[in-house]
């Protein structure tokens, strides 16, 4: 799929905006501080109804403003459609031909975007939370009951955990009510498992690929780790066993929200001995794979950002990562500046100079 129009009212350091994208590479330069990444937060945005930077979303309308819109011509295989988002000081909406779309889970999967930003480095190093929100976004965007199973996991896992607090504070225990809790945590909780199992199998059938054509030898791979790698009837036992655990600290201590993945290269942890560089390079094949993966699935690329790339890795590497890509994905880059990006690359792009949150396409020469 390829956003071909944009418009932003009050988006960020933007006060209007009105953009023409190419179906294939597009090039956004400017000064730190210009809007770059302003300008592919409002796509990403679009796509997911959130920031990738994981901020409040009054930030997103402009200072001295209480009302920004983002909206965007999303062009598929048979149909185009106009999504927009329109964020006020009270809340957020979301539509599709002007049509207001209430489920969120609805929304996200019918605009796919994968975005790469220098602070995705981090991955690799930060908390389990952190991977586990990377991993809910990517297949919540893919399957439609993906977000609605976590949700349904979440309410229970609270009406759990306030029950277990309930015994632990007053011991009045009923195991039976505790029983159903739990029965209905591992139903739904199975269920995710076998999504995050199924989305991480399909990521290693591509990824050490993807490496090694990119950057370098080595047996790149993603281990989930979960503890709800069971049956149902051996999570019922275990749970059993732990109830008295559980309840002398009034919380549930084992389940989906605990999961966490983890990135092997020749079988060692990265996060044990890889280097920057080879953190930064997993993580790149790992957003790379799910732009193939989303293909295969869904039968239409999603939209790949490229945040700061030519900070981080050099334009020989990037070069290879779009041959890779076949040039069938519509990509958005920004840079500081032009010199680093190499020719053949600019004369199929279009360029956009942002100075101070105003964009003028630029004519290659
Ligand atoms: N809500 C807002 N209203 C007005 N300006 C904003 C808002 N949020 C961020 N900015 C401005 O946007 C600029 C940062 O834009 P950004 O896209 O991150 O820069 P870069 O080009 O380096 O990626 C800063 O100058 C900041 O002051
Ligand atoms: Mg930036």
């Amino acid at each position: 799929m390829k956003i071909s129009k944009l418009k932003l009212i009050n988006f960020r350091n933007y006060e209007t905006l009105n953009l023409e994208f190419d179906d294939g590479l597009n090039i956004i330069y400017g000064e730190n501080g210009s809007g770059k990444s302003n300008l592919v937060e409002a796509i990403y945005l679009l796509a997911l109804t959130k920031s990738f930077r994981l901020i409040n979303d009054k930030l997103l309308i402009k200072k001295d403003c209480d009302l920004t819109t983002v909206e965007g011509k999303v062009v598929k295989k048979n149909d185009s459609s106009k999504f927009k988002v329109s964020i006020t000081t009270d809340g957020k909406k979301v539509e599709i031909d002007n049509n207001k779309i209430n489920k969120i889970s609805e929304y996200v999967t019918k605009m796919q975007i994968i975005i790469f930003y220098p602070r995705d480095t981090e991955l690799i190093n930060s908390a389990p939370a952190e991977r586990r929100r990377v991993l809910n976004i990517e297949i919540s965007q893919i399957f439609k009951e993906y977000m609605i199973l976590l949700s349904n996991y979440n309410k229970i896992l609270k009406q759990r955990n306030a029950y277990l607090k309930q015994l632990y504070l007053y011991g009045n225990a009923s195991r039976e009510y505790l029983d159903i809790l739990t029965r209905k945590l591992v139903e739904y909780g199975k269920r995710i498992n076998k999504y995050r199992q199924e989305f991480i199998n399909n990521i290693n059938l591509k990824i050490t690929d993807i490496y090694k054509k990119i950057f370098e030898l080595g047996d790149l791979k993603i281990v989930y780790k979960s503890n709800f790698n069971k049956t149902e009837k051996e999570l019922l036992d275990i749970y059993r066993k732990y109830y008295s655990k559980e309840m002398a600290v009034g919380k549930t201590l084992i389940g989906v929200h605990h999961d966490d993945f983890e990135f092997t290269l020749d079988g060692n942890k990265l996060k044990e001995w890889g280097s920057q560089g080879q953190m930064k390079n997993a993580i790149l094949s790992f957003k790379i794979a799910e732009v193939e993966l989303i293909n295969e699935i869904l039968k239409e690329y999603p939209i790949l950002i490229l945040d700061d790339l030519f900070s981080e890795l050099d334009a020989k590497k990037i070069l290879n990562i779009l041959n890779l890509l076949d040039n069938q994905v519509q990509t958005f880059i920004t840079t500081t500046e032009l010199k680093s990006i190499p020719k053949e690359m600019l004369q199929k792009s279009k360029i956009f100079a942002i100075t101070n949150g105003i964009a003028k396409e630029e004519k290659y020469e």
